[in-house]
């Protein structure tokens, strides 16, 4: 692994694992293409270890032409592929960019792979590797006493979104099987940490208590999330690239599935920590039940035996001091939310999916 096209680098895990990456291999290069949609910021690339090994490239994952630019220019032998469209509560209100970036999107990079690596020069195979980011989403809801997902689950999507990763795992499995390109896939639950975009609950919880603004709540708040810290999943995911099997699927989870209200009522008392003086302690009177999301998905959970017994990952960070530590992010990071917030559409997305809420059900 020397040149890696990282798709997706600019947003939220994404730009996470850029950092990670060039901080744990000296001799990898990255070129990262990224279309800045809403959820895609310049502002989580500063400060990059080593910068000068980092290429960042503004376009379109659909853009076969320029993708094949990519492979051949930078000579690239791995495609680690985040760049998705990935709110559910936006997929739900506007399904078809999801298909286009999370399908056609997915499959346009397949197409460029397989013509750069196999087409005609079968021998550049070895050592060349497509990486696909996925979901536990795809696996669908669970019952209370269900077993947690593994990797042998039938696939059943209940959201836009989670179909539309679904159809992209397909697509990518699709591609080992008929064509032979050396695929690994990584399914990971609900990842938080620094540089995720604000609409999404922790850090929308977050800022939000900070300026004592309501805590949203879909339903009755018992909806339970497999909860990873984002530098976890990172180091997962490179465990697989180095040590994963050709052709496997990995699942990825935080080990830890509290309610949605217990991630709220812990970041409340964290906030209450931290401030002691803030007119709005205690936080967790700020939360307000809304109208739930329409075909809401109660429970996820990851069985992660596997990629435990395999590749000897397991995550380290509990949920608690990830919280902290996330908590501290946010607090320590003002400009950046404000930019965050500024760009990207955040306040339209609020209008429409808050203060309009109960005309969208
Ligand atoms: P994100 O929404 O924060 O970032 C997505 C990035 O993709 C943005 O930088 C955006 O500009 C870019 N992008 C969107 N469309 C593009 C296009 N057509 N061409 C090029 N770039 C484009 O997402 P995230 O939370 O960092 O998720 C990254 C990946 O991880 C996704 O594939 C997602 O499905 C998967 N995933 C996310 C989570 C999670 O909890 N966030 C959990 C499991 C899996
Ligand atoms: P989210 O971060 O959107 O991730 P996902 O839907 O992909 O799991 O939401 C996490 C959980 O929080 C999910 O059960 C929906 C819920 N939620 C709220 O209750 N209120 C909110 O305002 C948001 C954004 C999410």
């Amino acid at each position: 692994m020397r040149n890696v096209l990282i798709t997706g680098g600019a947003g939220f895990i994404g730009s996470n694992f850029v950092r990670y990456l060039l901080d744990v291999d000296p001799h990898i290069r990255v070129v990262n293409l990224d279309l800045l949609t809403y959820a895609g910021n310049l502002e989580n690339l500063t400060d990059l270890p080593d910068a000068d090994r980092h290429t960042f490239v503004k376009g379109d994952i659909c853009d076969r032409p320029l993708v094949d630019r990519l492979l051949r220019d930078y000579q690239v032998d791995t495609i680690v592929h985040f760049a998705a469209e990935t709110h559910v509560d936006r997929s739900i209100l506007g399904p078809e960019q999801f298909v286009r970036t999370n399908v056609f999107g997915t499959f346009t990079l397949l197409e460029a792979a397989r013509g750069f690596w196999i087409d005609g020069k079968p021998q550049t195979m070895s050592g060349v590797r497509f990486h696909h980011i996925s979901t536990d989403e795809v696996y669908g809801s669970l019952e209370p006493g269900d077993a947690p997902f593994c990797e042998t689950t039938p696939y059943a999507p209940n959201s836009p979104y989670a179909a539309s990763k679904a159809a992209s795992d397909h697509l990518v499995r699709a591609y080992a099987h008929t064509y032979g390109l050396p695929i690994t896939i990584t399914s990971c639950s609900n990842n938080y940490g620094p540089y995720q975009f604000p609409e999404k609950l922790i850090p929308l919880v977050i800022l939000n208590a900070l300026e004592g603004k309501p805590l949203p709540v879909y339903g009755d708040g018992l909806q339970i999330r497999d909860w990873l810290y984002v530098e976890d999943h990172c180091e997962a995911i490179w465990r697989v690239l180095k040590s994963g099997k050709i052709g496997e699927n990995y699942n990825i989870g935080g080990d830890t599935q509290p309610t949605n209200l217990e991630v709220i009522d812990t970041l409340c008392s964290i906030l209450d920590e931290r401030l002691r003086d803030s007119e709005h302690v205690p936080h967790i009177d700020l939360v307000q039940h809304i109208p739930d999301r329409q075909g809401h998905d109660r429970r996820y959970a990851m069985d992660i035996s596997k990629i435990r017994e395999q590749l000897g990952w397991q995550p380290k960070e509990k949920l608690d001091s990830g919280l902290r530590k996330t908590i501290d992010w946010y607090l320590d990071h003002p400009e950046w939310v404000a930019t965050a917030r500024q760009q990207g559409d955040y306040q339209r997305w609020m209008g429409q999916n808050y203060t309009n809420r109960k005309d969208i059900q």
